[in-house]
């Protein structure tokens, strides 16, 4: 392990030693990049702390959303719809920026906003003062973006895709062209998390479309962010460092119970800080990306490789799941999709849950409320009251997904889907 860590910071040292010369290089772009970015006037010349001219890096992916909503000048009295089945991350940094979030329901199919969600939200809730609209693409199945885009062009409403779940998801056009997720919108927010393809330990990126909504967040990443600490990097460092280890299927669950543990103890840097799962505003929420992360995702961009192994999952999740007599994840007819999580529907959650979770099986939960959040923090506080999305909170009672990642192999998909049938 010790050889691991010292292994990752040397090469990390290296890499900064040689940074004035990355600076200055233009990184290879390969493939699966360029798709993933298609569409982008990409400029990955020089290097100027961020990744080009429209992307700017973020110490995580939420912050890449705060400063979108900044740059769009959102903030006290204003509204921004977000689904009812996501993570509490979206409706804090909306309430960090002065705004309230405004929850619309999911299709039950694909567990995305749609048009009809949205207007149906509105006219429920009846607000005048919405100013964005943020779609999430949620486990890699893309939204229907463009319907929801122009419908919001025309009210001189901001959209701006999620784009965490779905780094290499595609989008068709009614003209029939595909479109890289993230560049269907005004702007697009990615993260680099953890459980990411593209991983840098905790890590996000903005990738503006609208040139003014770019002048403004090329502004909040220049004059209103500060650069981790050295400890914070060097910490991440280590973690990055000593994760090849831990990604074992099999101990998935004691690496996830260890982390929370150190990470209560303030001995590893957590998801969320603090004052983040007390519902605050961290005083250094608005944190740029280390040079240590960006090397990473540099690295990491230019050799990925996951789209076509999670395309093959997909088809095998499909097939066993089809064969023991459940619904498999159906894709509309605009979508192609690049999972995260393979969703399943179950009629015993929580029991599939506990046993996987005894048994050291790799299978997830989220979302387990439609704003899923820290245990005791109340969903009020969120601006999410019960009713209001009624296919977000069934979704949260009946959805547990299956892990896409490069180690999972058919015999481990027939294994987890097995596992599932008989408990069921
Ligand atoms: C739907 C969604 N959006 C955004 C994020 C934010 O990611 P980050 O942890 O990089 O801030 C997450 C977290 O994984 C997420 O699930």
């Amino acid at each position: 392990m010790i050889v691991e860590v010292s292994k990752g910071l040397a090469s990390w040292n290296a890499a900064l030693a040689t940074d004035s010369a990355a600076r200055n290089l233009s990184f290879g772009v390969s493939p699966a990049r360029q798709r993933i970015f298609d569409g982008q006037e990409m400029n990955f010349g020089p290097f100027e702390g961020s990744l080009g001219k429209n992307i700017f890096t973020f110490w995580k992916g939420r912050i890449a959303l705060f400063a979108i909503l900044k740059a769009l000048g959102i903030g006290p009295g204003d509204h921004v719809v977000i689904p009812g089945f996501t993570c509490f991350i979206l409706p804090s940094a909306i309430s960090f920026a002065g705004a309230e979030p405004l929850y619309a329901d999911i299709e039950p199919s694909t567990f995305n906003l749609s048009l009809e969600t949205i207007e149906s939200a509105l006219y429920s809730q009846g607000h005048s003062n919405v100013k964005a609209i943020v779609i999430q693409h949620t486990f890699g199945m893309p939204a229907d973006t463009e319907r929801i885009v122009s419908w919001a062009r025309r009210r001189g409403i901001a959209t701006i895709e999620d784009c965490a779940h779905a780094l290499g998801s595609g989008y068709y056009e009614r003209s029939g062209v595909r479109r890289a997720t993230g560049t269907l919108s005004d702007a697009a927010f990615f993260s680099s998390h953890w459980n990411k393809p593209v991983s840098t330990g905790i890590g996000g990126w903005a990738l503006v479309n609208d040139p003014k909504i770019c002048e403004g967040v090329r502004n909040f990443w220049e004059e209103q962010c500060v650069s981790p600490t050295k400890t914070e990097t060097f910490m991440l460092a280590a973690q990055v460092a000593t994760r090849k280890i831990l990604t074992l299927p099999r101990i998935y669950w004691l690496v996830r119970n260890t982390y929370y543990a150190l990470y209560r103890r303030g001995l590893v840097v957590g998801s969320s800080s603090r004052e983040e799962l007390r519902g605050e505003m961290p005083s250094t929420y608005a944190k740029r990306m280390s040079s240590f992360q960006e090397w990473l995702l540099k690295r990491r961009l230019a050799k990925c490789s996951f789209e076509e192994h999670r395309r093959w999952l997909k088809h095998a999740y499909d097939t066993a799941l089809e064969s023991s007599g459940f619904p498999v994840f159906n894709v509309p007819s605009y979508a192609d999709p690049v999972l995260l999580r393979y969703p399943v529907r179950i009629k015993n959650k929580g029991n599939v849950v506990s046993e996987a979770k005894r048994r050291g099986i790799e299978i997830g939960e989220w979302y387990t409320h439609p704003v899923d959040k820290p245990g005791d923090m109340d969903p009020g506080t969120l601006g999410y009251n019960e009713g209001m999305c009624p296919e977000g909170e069934r979704a949260s009672r009946e959805v547990i997904h299956f892990p896409m990642g490069p180690n999972i192999t058919e015999e481990s998909v027939l294994r987890m889907v097995r596992f599932v049938k008989d408990l069921s």
